[in-house]
């Protein structure tokens, strides 16, 4: 895969996407939106492919946020548009990805950069990174699923007060908030990555994006999250990984699941 603005690397099950405009600090600009939508749907369409990881080129930023030049003269119209086309094509879709999604926070996460931290399955920081949302110290708000992201993720008080100083946070801070799972250095960052990617392989990849599914169905609008796990639990119980899974129990051996 070919592109301008990202970079995607493949080994063996696991694919790393980054983030590559270290000039910008990794803003996301509508042509990056589009890529890394294009590169999400390519590796979650790549059965090979069981972990995605991602992260921003540098040693400064994950992404510091949507590009402020590209937006800075739009209509109430062209405002929403951005807003809504975004969700589209990278935070609604990454989040409900079958694939799991990892973000590795590099650096500054900020605006756009946390909201897609947020919208990864969970997220792992360097010991440098600083998070926030920091649009309403430009008149604005957050518009990538920020303001739905964040107080799931630490609370309502918590994302009140973040989004309202438009304030950053520090690794330590995000960890203590719950924002992300664990700190370590620069140089651990993606070696931790690919430790927590290979005990994810180890399991089921359709179990874990029926998992990915249940979970993410107690977020949504309209849709009970407990008759999504009952749909979801029924439904692996038709699956080869099911049979493997359970008779490798049985006959005291590590299941070798086909992943179908
Ligand atoms: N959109 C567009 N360009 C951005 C950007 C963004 N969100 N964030 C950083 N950049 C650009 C800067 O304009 C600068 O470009 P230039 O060298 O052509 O002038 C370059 O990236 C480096 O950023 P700079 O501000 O010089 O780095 P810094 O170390 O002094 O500050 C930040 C780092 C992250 C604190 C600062 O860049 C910042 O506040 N960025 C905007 C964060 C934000 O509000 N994000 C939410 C957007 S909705």
């Amino acid at each position: 895969m070919e592109f301008e603005n990202i970079l995607v690397a493949k080994q063996d099950y696991l694919a790393t996407v980054t983030i590559n405009r270290p000039k910008k600090l990794n803003a996301l600009n509508k042509a990056t939106i589009e890529e890394l939508h294009n590169a999400f749907k390519a590796l979650n369409d790549d059965a090979s492919v069981k972990v995605i990881l991602l992260t921003g080129s540098g040693e400064k930023a994950f992404v510091a946020g949507a590009d402020i030049s590209e937006f800075a003269h739009f209509s109430v119209e062209d405002g929403g548009r951005l807003a809504a086309k975004g969700q589209e094509l990278l935070f609604d879709f990454v989040e409900n990805l079958s694939t799991p999604v990892i973000a590795l926070v590099n650096g500054f996460a900020l605006g756009g950069g946390l909201e897609l931290a947020m919208a990864c399955h969970f997220r792992i920081a360097s010991d440098n990174a600083r998070m926030g949302l920091p649009e309403t110290s430009l008149g604005v708000i957050p518009g990538y699923g920020g303001t739905q992201r964040l107080p799931q993720l630490i609370g309502k008080g918590k994302a009140m007060e973040l989004v309202m100083t438009a304030g950053m946070i520090n690794a330590e801070e995000a960890k203590e908030y719950g924002l992300v799972n664990y700190v370590v250095t620069q140089e651990e960052l993606l070696p931790l990555g690919e430790k927590i990617a290979s005990k994810i392989v180890r399991n089921s990849s359709v179990a874990i994006s029926k998992a990915i599914t249940a979970i993410n169905s107690g977020f949504k609008d309209g849709v009970n999250g407990y008759e999504s796990e009952i749909n979801e639990f029924g439904a692996c119980f038709g699956t080869e990984d099911f049979k493997e899974g359970t008779t490798a129990f049985l006959e005291k051996r590590k299941p070798d699941f086909p992943n179908k």
